[in-house]
């Protein structure tokens, strides 16, 4: 079993961006600059966004933070969004989500510039993604697809069982690993809630995304041995004995399904960092006109 460090390959992702960053400041060359919208006070929201203008600011980028109340209306919302769109300095802009119940997310995602959209999102990059152009990546399977490309993992022919069918991950994940490319080339079965036989298909899996956002899903009895386990969840679990009263576990039982499989990535460690690499990498491509 080899453990798949999302901290080793985003750290090489980010040293990359960095060279590339220094390059065009050097060229005299516009700085990437992300524009991250926060609404409300969600915890998990806080720390990813955090995260995300932190790195921002270790490669060299630019980034802007704009916080909002929980009650901002969705006109408001709508109207620092025009104004992110029309600010050319402004290359990337990612709404994070969820939102509070009062604001429509579609419609907010449908606001955003296709061309600063870096979580790709909106349908226009969405249907590109689909037909197989050139577009921004959904940064989480966009990232997956990022570790399986570094770690030389053969996908091709492979069945690969993606368990939840969210914009955000499982739909687009599916469509990604089902793609004529390499990583790619793998029969894909895409799960959900109502899916009637789940154990079976996951035990049919060469490899398995498990992105449902339920703590320990995935269990070793649902595992066939040598699979490859990509576990996307980041959930809180409360622990007396952490200073934040939470500790962090996947969607997968870690300690029982590790032995069993050839590739896994950790929870926290995995999947996470390479989200961010990935958003990164999306927000450069932004910044020199192009995508993907
Ligand atoms: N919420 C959960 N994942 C994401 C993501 O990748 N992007 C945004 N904007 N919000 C999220």
């Amino acid at each position: 079993m080899q453990i798949l460090d999302g901290k080793l390959v985003s750290a090489a992702i980010k040293a990359e961006l960095a060279e590339q960053v220094a390059q065009l400041k050097a060229e005299g060359k516009k700085t990437p600059h992300l524009a991250a919208i926060l609404v409300g006070n969600n915890g998990a929201s806080e720390t990813y966004v955090a995260s995300k203008v932190k790195s921002c600011a270790e490669i060299g980028f630019n980034s802007t933070l704009l916080r909002f109340d929980e009650h901002i209306s969705e006109k408001h919302l709508l109207d620092h969004i025009t104004s992110l769109n029309e600010n050319a300095d402004i290359d990337g802009i990612l709404v994070q989500l969820p939102l509070p119940k009062h604001i429509n997310e579609e419609l907010v995602i449908n606001n955003i510039d296709p061309s600063k959209d870096v979580d790709g999102f909106h349908p226009m990059n969405v249907g590109k993604m689909v037909s197989g152009l050139p577009t921004f990546i959904p940064a989480t399977p966009y990232g997956i697809m990022l570790m399986l490309e570094h770690y030389n993992i053969e996908t091709k022919g492979k069945h690969a069982v993606v368990i939840g069918r969210s914009h955000i991950v499982g739909t687009p994940m599916s469509i990604l690993l089902s793609r004529n490319s390499n990583p790619g080339n793998c029969t894909v079965t895409l799960t959900h809630s109502q899916t009637k036989n789940l154990k079976e298909l996951c035990l049919q899996a060469d490899i398995i995304v498990a992105a449902i956002g339920k703590p320990g899903f995935v269990t070793a009895d649902m595992v066939k041995e040598g699979a490859v386990i990509i576990d996307v969840g980041i959930n809180r679990i409360a622990d007396e004995t952490k200073k934040s009263g939470f500790r962090l576990v996947g969607d997968v039982k870690f300690d029982e399904v590790a032995p069993k499989s050839s590739y896994i990535t950790p929870v926290p460690g995995g999947v996470g960092l390479m989200t961010i690499a990935a958003l990164l990498k999306n927000t450069y491509h932004a910044a020199i006109g192009q995508k993907g």
